[in-house]
């Protein structure tokens, strides 16, 4: 068997590395992808050669800016929010992992595929419903869902044994959780903390879970405005400034963490059926949902708009649950693209202490029409016309009033 593994260098996946040594007498090739969360990758170079891996079968990947430009930037122009609060910021990773496994896979002859991801949650189900969709043959391996290894003293004498590193940013001596001891996924639009003390949904976290944002106490006392420049539903520029999708997302994080802005704690419900508590720091992407919808409300026509947003939630389940590449979600996201074609102009935000006030907007595609809408006398609207438009419409209110609710 040839494996390509998605390698994070962690524990969990070097462990997994030596299981699919030893278990499959897999030839392993590891694929560690930089998705900005905000660790150097480079150091998996070395784990990977000192456990045998061949130079070659080792691919370290730099793909933030295809993940900002077709997979963030696309799911914003929904304004896809899981079950009211999650910007999907794991979900919408998945995806692009799974493609890039299977690109390598192609093209080094490789039969298999593996990931990290247990089988109680959401991500073995993106990752596979990924790698079936794109490549119908390949075999998925998924460790945790076959091996005896579930618990962390099993985990941790299987490394002892098999003389893997263990990070003491994950155990202290004698084996216990340490620094860091949340359950955790990071990317440019996204870090998410599951498990421990969040387990019981009636208790809040520490303060010192939080890596990604002031809180709001520390916050400053001063409000910052920023303005964010779109074109085809797309930012583009921050105060003017054009940046790439990837560099524009980090630069949103960083007034984003500034301010306190986009943590949420939540209980979500996994497609596998349990509820789970997480909390998640989405400082840029809650700027930019609140700056889209507003550049939206200007430059959307109305019915358009509202049935936009009636799909939304269907769309953002379907990432949610792991139908990136689904032909159901092409379809959306081919109507959702088509409304977004004068989704254009710049927004005005105010940053303050966890909130994002829009307070201006303004493009030369807008349908906002001063002249219509003025409280100021008009020449372009007759009032008048309103009165046989109420009437029609309250037609059938008047003929049930009449007979039925006599
Ligand atoms: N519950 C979130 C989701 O399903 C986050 C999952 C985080 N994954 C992880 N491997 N820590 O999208
Ligand atoms: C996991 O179970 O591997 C992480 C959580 C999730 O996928 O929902």
């Amino acid at each position: 068997k040839k494996v390509v593994l998605a390698y994070s260098g962690g524990l969990d996946t070097s462990i997994i590395l030596k299981w699919l040594q030893d278990e499959y007498n897999a030839e392993v090739i590891t694929f560690t992808a930089d998705l900005g969360q905000g660790e150097e990758v480079e150091p998996a170079r070395q784990k990977a050669l000192d456990m045998g891996i061949k130079p070659e079968n080792i691919f370290i990947l730099d793909i933030k800016e295809e993940f900002v430009k077709d997979y963030v930037f696309p799911m914003f122009r929904a304004n896809a929010i899981y079950e009211g609060e999650y910007l999907l910021g794991t979900s919408i990773a998945r995806p692009l992992i799974s493609k890039k496994q299977i690109e390598i896979a192609e093209k080094m002859g490789a039969d298999a595929v593996s990931h990290g991801a247990t089988g109680k949650g959401n991500d073995q189900v993106r990752f596979e419903l990924g790698y079936l969709g794109l490549n119908s043959e390949i075999t998925v391996i998924a460790p945790w869902r076959e091996w005896d290894l579930n618990s962390r003293e099993k985990l941790l004498a299987y490394a002892k044994k098999n003389g893997i590193n263990i990070d003491k940013k994950h155990f202290d001596e004698n084996g216990n959780p340490a620094v860091s001891p949340y359950s955790m996924d990071a990317n440019l639009l996204h870090i998410s903390y599951e498990g421990l003390v969040l387990e019981d949904p009636a208790k809040q976290p520490d303060e010192n879970m939080w890596l990604w944002t002031n809180s709001l106490e520390e916050a400053p006392n001063e409000a910052e405005y920023i303005t964010i420049s779109y074109k085809n539903g797309d930012p583009y520029a921050i105060n003017g400034e054009e940046l790439s999708p990837a560099t524009l997302l980090k630069k949103l994080n960083d007034y984003g963490n500034k301010h306190g802005i986009g943590r949420i704690d939540i209980v979500e419900n996994r497609y596998v059926g349990m509820k789970a508590r997480g909390c998640y720091e989405t400082p840029g992407g809650t700027i930019m949902l609140k700056a889209h919808r507003a550049i939206e409300s200007i430059t959307l026509d109305r019915e358009a708009a509202h049935l936009k947003d009636e799909l939304m939630p269907k769309y953002a389940k379907l990432i949610y649950n792991g139908y990136w590449f689904s032909p159901e979600r092409q379809m959306l996201q081919a109507s959702i693209d088509e409304t977004q074609k004068k989704v254009e102009g710049t927004v005005k935000l105010k940053l303050y202490k966890g909130n994002v006030v829009v307070v201006g907007r303004e493009s030369e595609k807008s349908l906002f029409s001063e002249a219509h809408s003025t409280f100021e006398e008009d020449e372009v609207y007759n009032q008048k016309d309103a009165e046989g438009f109420i009437k029609l419409n309250a037609l059938r209110f008047i003929i049930a009033g009449q007979t039925q609710n006599k």
